[in-house]
C-alpha cells in the first residue's frame, strides 16, 4: 500500500539529498511525466530548478499558455518558454516523408534544448521525467524486429550535454505518477490528459507541414476535445475519458462546399478516437453520431478553411493509431 505523504517526503529528501545546491534543468513538454517531474523537483529544490519549454509551432491550441500559467503563474516554477516555431517550419518546409519528418523534429528539438541549456551555465543536472516502463522498454531496445515508426520523443536529450542525470520517477508507473501528481498540486485534467506525441502536430498534418495548417488543425482539435469534455454520463464519465486518445488529423486535400449561397473549396480533416489498453492495439471509438454531429458542424462554422469532417473507423491493426 503507498502512503503518498511518506513517498513524497523521501522522494524530495532523496532529491535533496541527490543534488545537494546544484542547479537543475528539465525539458518540461507539457506531457504528464515532465509536468509531476517538474512539480516533485521544485517541491524540493524550488528555485535550483529551471524548466525549458521548447515550443515547437506543433503544439495543441493554447498549450503554451497553459503550461505557463500552470507552472509559472499557479506553482512558481521557473520556466523559459522558447518559442522556436520559425526554426522547425524553416527544417520541415518541403518535406513530406513522415520519417524524416519526425527526425527533423528530434534534431531541431535537441539542438533548441541544447542552446538554451548551454546559457544556463551552472546547471550540473539534467532531469528527465522517465517512468519505470520507459526503463524497461529502453532495456529491451535492438531485441524486437523492425520498428514501424521511429517514435520520436521530445524527452530524449542527449548524453554530449555533460550533465548528471536525474529521474526522480525512474521507478513509478504511469498511474503512480498521475496520482503523485495529483497529491503535488497539478490539476486533474492535465494529469489524466491523453497521451500527445514529440513530432506534436508534426505527425497530424499528413505531408508538409506548414504553420497555416497548424493553425487550422489546432482550432479543429480543440474543438473535438471540447466537445469530448462536455458530455459527461451517469457515472461523471465523459466521452475524453472513455476514450483512451482522440485528436484531429488535417488532410492537405480541398472538397467542394456549399455556405450560403457561394461555393467554397476548402480542407478536410479526420477526427479519430480510440480505445486501448496498451497502444499496441486499438479499437475505433463508437461516438454516439449526435456527438459527432457538433463536433463537425462546429469545425465547420467556427474554422474558415475547413468545409468537410470524416471520422476514421479503423482499427489497429492494420491502421495505426496516429496517420503518420
Ligand atoms: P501508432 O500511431 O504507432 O501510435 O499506433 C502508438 C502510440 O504512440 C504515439 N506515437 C508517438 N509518440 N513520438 C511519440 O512520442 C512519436 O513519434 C510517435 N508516433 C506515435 C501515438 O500517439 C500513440 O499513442
Amino acid at each position: 500500500d503507498w502512503n503518498m505523504p511518506d513517498y513524497i517526503s523521501e522522494a524530495v529528501e532523496k532529491i535533496r539529498a541527490q543534488v545537494g545546491s546544484d542547479e537543475v534543468i528539465l525539458g518540461l513538454s507539457g506531457g504528464v511525466d515532465s509536468s509531476v517531474a517538474a512539480a516533485l523537483i521544485h517541491r524540493a529544490i524550488g528555485d535550483q530548478l529551471t524548466c525549458v519549454f521548447v515550443d515547437h509551432g506543433l503544439l495543441r491550441l493554447d498549450e503554451g499558455k497553459m503550461v505557463m500559467d500552470m507552472f509559472g503563474k499557479n506553482l512558481g516554477v521557473k520556466v523559459l518558454h522558447i518559442d522556436a516555431t520559425d526554426q522547425f517550419m524553416g527544417h520541415l518546409a518541403g518535406v513530406t516523408d513522415p520519417e524524416q519528418k519526425r527526425k527533423i523534429i528530434g534534431r531541431e528539438f535537441v539542438e533548441v534544448f541544447q542552446r538554451e541549456a548551454g546559457k544556463l551555465s551552472k546547471a550540473k543536472w539534467l532531469a528527465q521525467g522517465t517512468i519505470y516502463p520507459d526503463v524497461i522498454e529502453s532495456a529491451g531496445k535492438g531485441k524486437k524486429g523492425h520498428t514501424i515508426k521511429s517514435h520520436h520523443n521530445v524527452g530524449g536529450l542527449p548524453e554530449t550535454l555533460n550533465l548528471k542525470l536525474l529521474e526522480p520517477l525512474r521507478e513509478l508507473f504511469k498511474d503512480e505518477v498521475r496520482k503523485l501528481g495529483v497529491a503535488l498540486g497539478l490539476p486533474h485534467e492535465m494529469v489524466y490528459r491523453h497521451p500527445f506525441p514529440g513530432p506534436g502536430l508534426g505527425v497530424r498534418i499528413l505531408g508538409e507541414v506548414k504553420k497555416e495548417y497548424a493553425d487550422l488543425l489546432r482550432r479543429a482539435d480543440a474543438i473535438f476535445i471540447e466537445e469530448l469534455r462536455k458530455t459527461v454520463d451517469e457515472e461523471g464519465k465523459s466521452w475524453y475519458d472513455k476514450t483512451s486518445q482522440a485528436f484531429a488529423v488535417f488532410l492537405p486535400v480541398k472538397s467542394v462546399g456549399v455556405m450560403g449561397d457561394g461555393r467554397t473549396y476548402e480542407y478536410v480533416v479526420a477526427l479519430r478516437a480510440v480505445q486501448t489498453l496498451d497502444f499496441m492495439t486499438a479499437h475505433w471509438a463508437h461516438l454516439p453520431h449526435d456527438l459527432l454531429g457538433r463536433v463537425s458542424n462546429r469545425i465547420i462554422n467556427e474554422v474558415r478553411g475547413l468545409n468537410r469532417v470524416v471520422y476514421d473507423i479503423s482499427g489497429k491493426p492494420p491502421a495505426t493509431i496516429e496517420w503518420e
